[in-house]
């Protein structure tokens, strides 16, 4: 599934739309270069969840637990520091009782979970950055393993 995001507040919505279908276990996988969007998608997904403190790129601490009042915690990782799927499981995440996004996902996860949904965040060729660096973005959502199988986004006005 491919989406088209025009701004960063779209990005936000995309997390938000996502985040009503999370449930514990669940994990987000995200990549894209260096300002692609991951963490601004994190951000807008964590605020839909309600969680506590603000979402922000976790690079200085590999992995912040963001709490809930009600439901699982979103344990928001960077991966980018992270040399093998190996060194996730070291972080001891509990990923059956919390909702996981991970940046930089791509080559993390074999071995640690089978099921998790993809987002690929790119550039599309030739767009033009307006003056506050708004920006179209696309992502194309992949989902893995039975969890995801026929995943649908819904609940979110395509531009
Ligand atoms: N359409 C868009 N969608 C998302 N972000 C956009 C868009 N247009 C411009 N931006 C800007 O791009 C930047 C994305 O930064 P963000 O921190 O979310 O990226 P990232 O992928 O997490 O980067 P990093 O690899 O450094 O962690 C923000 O400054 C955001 O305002
Ligand atoms: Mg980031």
């Amino acid at each position: 599934m491919i989406v088209r995001i025009e701004t960063p507040e779209q990005m936000g919505e995309l997390g938000a739309a996502i985040a009503r279908q999370l449930r514990a276990g669940d994990l987000i996988a995200l990549d894209g270069e260096l300002g692609a969007g991951k963490t601004t998608f994190t951000r807008g997904l964590g605020e839909a969840l309600g969680v506590r403190g603000a979402v922000t790129s976790p690079t200085f601490v590999l992995a912040r637990t963001h709490p809930r009042t009600d439901g699982p915690p979103l344990v928001h990782v960077d991966a980018y520091r992270l040399g093998s799927p190996a060194e996730l499981d070291d972080l001891d995440i509990d990923f059956d009782r919390s909702i996981v996004a991970v940046e930089w996902a791509a080559g993390m996860l074999e071995g640690v979970t089978d099921d998790w949904l993809g987002l690929q965040i790119t550039r599309p060729r030739g767009a033009q950055e307006t003056e506050d660096g708004v920006e179209p973005r696309i992502v194309e959502i992949t989902p893995h393993g039975e969890r995801w199988r026929g995943f649908e986004l819904s609940g979110f006005r395509l531009s």
